[in-house]
């Protein structure tokens, strides 16, 4: 297995803003390499935590590391709730989402997570299930690719592109991460790496369903939580932080009354409230560390 070195990002606040109760119980709802789970776990005394992770790798590798300290389940993260409500059934303290793919998935060539290197054309988080990319580039029409490309990747040259693929699987398959790579590259030659990264991007996005993902994610992670619990987001780009901070604002908004009403008959209360009045962003010294920090994004909540 390739290293799992995935260094955390925004670790201390992230921990400090998630655990407020060392007695609590805690779901690490994207355990990847365990680097937030470790520090979670110094910051607890008689608490739990439970992590989840879709992929069966950050699952193995996270049994080894932590043996029984930590209650392991493999599922993505819009079942929350089913898992825990019957091994949590009053609500739990708080959850961590650290949205996106670990170092281990991006590093290793077997996942085809990457255009630097050669490997089969998959991208799912968990191998085993769904539609891989070249799935999607065999099957998808002229349309749907572009809408990807351009929604989830927001990629300007999205038409150009997507002919290219179309032309392209007419002659023979795209399977792997350099085919698809070459593609691009000729299609687009001034955008660099830069399409690339966006394309890579949109396709992670479409075959994990990942957008749909954080929506439910958060919306069952809230309902799982106890009054008094928090939800912490890790978010790396503008499509994840989008949805965060809209579902945060509409769980700390007291009027629901509709905007041209002038004057509140609602009498709402807001159901929670936020922990990170500003957006919390990594230091300078932080990225020079560790450069996958540079966009992101902390937010946090507590429920009332
Ligand atoms: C950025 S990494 C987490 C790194 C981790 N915080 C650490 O310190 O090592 C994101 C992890 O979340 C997992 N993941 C992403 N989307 C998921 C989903 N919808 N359900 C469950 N796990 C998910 C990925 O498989 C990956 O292992």
């Amino acid at each position: 297995m390739t290293s799992f070195s995935h260094q955390p990002v925004l670790l201390r606040q992230t921990v400090e803003l998630l655990v407020h109760d060392p007695a609590g119980i805690y779901i690490d709802a994207t355990l990847g390499g365990g680097g937030h789970a470790q520090e979670i776990l110094k910051h607890l005394t008689t608490g739990h935590l439970i992590g989840l992770d879709r992929d069966p790798d950050a699952i193995e590798y996270c049994r080894e590391k932590f043996g029984d300290s930590i209650r392991l389940i493999q599922t993505q993260f819009s079942k929350i709730q089913r898992e825990l409500s019957p091994i949590a059934p009053t609500g739990v303290q708080g959850v961590l989402f650290d949205f996106g793919v670990s170092s281990y998935q991006i590093e290793n060539p077997a996942r085809g997570f990457s255009f630097q290197q050669d490997g089969p054309l998959d991208l799912r988080m968990n191998p085993t299930s769904g539609q891989s990319a070249a799935d999607l580039i065999r099957s998808l029409s002229l349309q749907e690719l572009r809408r990807i490309l351009r929604t989830y990747g927001e990629e300007p040259q999205a038409t150009r592109i997507t002919k290219a693929i179309i032309k392209a699987r007419q002659q023979a398959p795209i399977e792997t991460t350099a085919q698809l790579a070459n593609v691009i590259s000729k299609s687009v030659p001034a955008a660099g790496v830069k399409a690339l990264a966006r394309v890579f991007q949109a396709l992670r996005i479409a075959v994990n369903d990942e957008l749909e993902e954080i929506v439910l994610g958060l919306e069952n992670a809230w309902t799982s939580l106890a009054a008094g619990g928090r939800l912490v987001a890790l978010s790396y780009h503008s499509l994840e932080d989008r949805r965060v901070k809209t579902f945060f604002a509409s769980k700390s908004r007291t009027c629901t009354c509709p905007p041209e009403q002038p004057i509140c008959t609602c009498g709402g209360q807001a159901q929670a409230i936020s922990l990170t009045k500003r957006v919390v962003r990594p230091t300078l010294e932080e990225i020079a560390k560790n450069p996958r920090a540079r966009s992101a994004r902390l937010r946090a909540i507590q429920k009332r």
